[in-house]
């Protein structure tokens, strides 16, 4: 495995330095090409004919730069973004921190990216093979964010193969109060109505943050299944720091991914998943590093899996070894 030899090297680096690294290998075709995907592992989610069910995660790849080299690199399909109507810096650096110890990250990116037209002209000027799906957010300094989406909607409704709503960044103040009650039904009933006028009408998720009770995850199951939403990704970073060993990052201000958040975020699936039946499609990220993990994530009741975080500390091969894994494995996901 060529990554154990170059990691080093990698992670001797600031992590955004090295991820924007990775961008440009990816972008020059430096890459592990994955072999023809087993035809065990095709879904048929939302309409749509994946190849196999293990997606790279929104944030990799903000502004569409090598969605064709994550497709090449075995991944069953990739979301963009998360991108905002205007271009748009992010908070100060730094604000990406490896958890080595914890194969964990936590970030305050702050939604640094092109903005819409940038990012809408890329997808457009690429052959459509693959599945992608564009995750939408909202301008930090936006004086309407309901308005925000329903661009966001309008704008990629015809690249898009499915739009994702992010209500959970916790690097946006304010974002995620977007999920409560007296918010998201008019939100989501914005959003709704943006697709249908749009010429083509994509699925739409909506992404949820894995720091919510109970309650409150029934409230937003039953809205978003209400408003007609095809489904949920579970879930965004937490802001959370249980069980932590590293302690150099912890105390940073931001999202927490990786595997300290597989637990937290399974379990929350698994609630989802039960409140939800089969209302929605249910997208599992969070911690997922290897076929046991996303399986664990199938059992939950993911229809579909993401990962971001694994990959950074497994290299560019893994999304090929999970789909190989899995299509050896006789517990091949059981929704379709
Ligand atoms: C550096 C970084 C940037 C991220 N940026 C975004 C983003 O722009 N939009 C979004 O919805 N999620 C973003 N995420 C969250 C991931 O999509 C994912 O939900 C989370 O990291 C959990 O998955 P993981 O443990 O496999 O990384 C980001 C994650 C990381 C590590």
């Amino acid at each position: 495995m060529i990554y154990r030899l170059i990691r080093p090297a990698l992670f001797a680096l600031d992590p955004e330095t090295a991820h924007g690294l990775a961008i440009a290998a990816l972008n020059a075709g430096l890459y592990p090409r994955a072999p023809a995907p087993d035809p065990r592992l095709r879904r048929r989610v939302f309409g749509l004919d994946f190849p196999n069910p293990i997606g790279l995660a929104a944030g990799f790849d903000k502004n569409a730069e090598v969605v064709d080299a994550a497709l090449a690199m075995g991944f069953g399909f990739v979301e963009v973004g998360t991108v905002t109507p205007l271009p748009q810096a992010g908070n100060p650096r730094p604000r990406m921190f490896r958890l080595t110890a914890d194969r964990a990250i936590v970030n305050r990116l702050g939604f640094n990216n092109a903005g819409h037209e940038a990012v809408y002209a890329r997808l457009a000027a690429r052959e459509r093979k693959g599945i992608v799906g564009v995750n939408l957010g909202v301008n930090k300094d936006s004086a309407d964010r309901v308005a925000d989406y329903v661009a966001g909607v309008r704008r990629f409704a015809d690249v898009a193969d499915y739009l994702t709503i992010n209500i959970s960044s916790p690097n946006t103040p304010g974002l995620r109060d977007l999920q409560e009650k007296e918010a998201l039904p008019a939100l989501l009933a914005a959003v709704a109505e943006a697709r249908a006028t749009a010429p083509k009408a994509p699925p739409v998720l909506v992404k949820i943050a894995p720091d919510l009770d109970k309650d409150a995850l029934a409230a937003i199951v039953d809205t978003v299944a209400a408003a007609g939403i095809d489904g949920m990704i579970v879930s965004n970073t937490t802001i959370a720091r249980d069980g932590l060993t590293d302690r150099t990052h912890a105390g940073e201000a931001g999202g927490l991914s990786g595997r300290p958040l597989f637990r937290r975020s399974t379990d929350m699936l698994d609630t989802v998943r039960s409140i939800a039946g089969d209302r929605l499609v249910l997208i599992g990220v969070g911690g997922v590093d290897s076929a046991e993990a996303a399986q664990a994530k199938f059992d939950a009741g993911a229809d579909l899996v993401q990962l971001y975080t694994g990959m950074v500390y497994e290299g560019p091969g893994l999304p090929s070894r999970i789909a190989a894994d899995l299509a050896l494995s006789p517990r091949i996901p059981a929704r379709s």
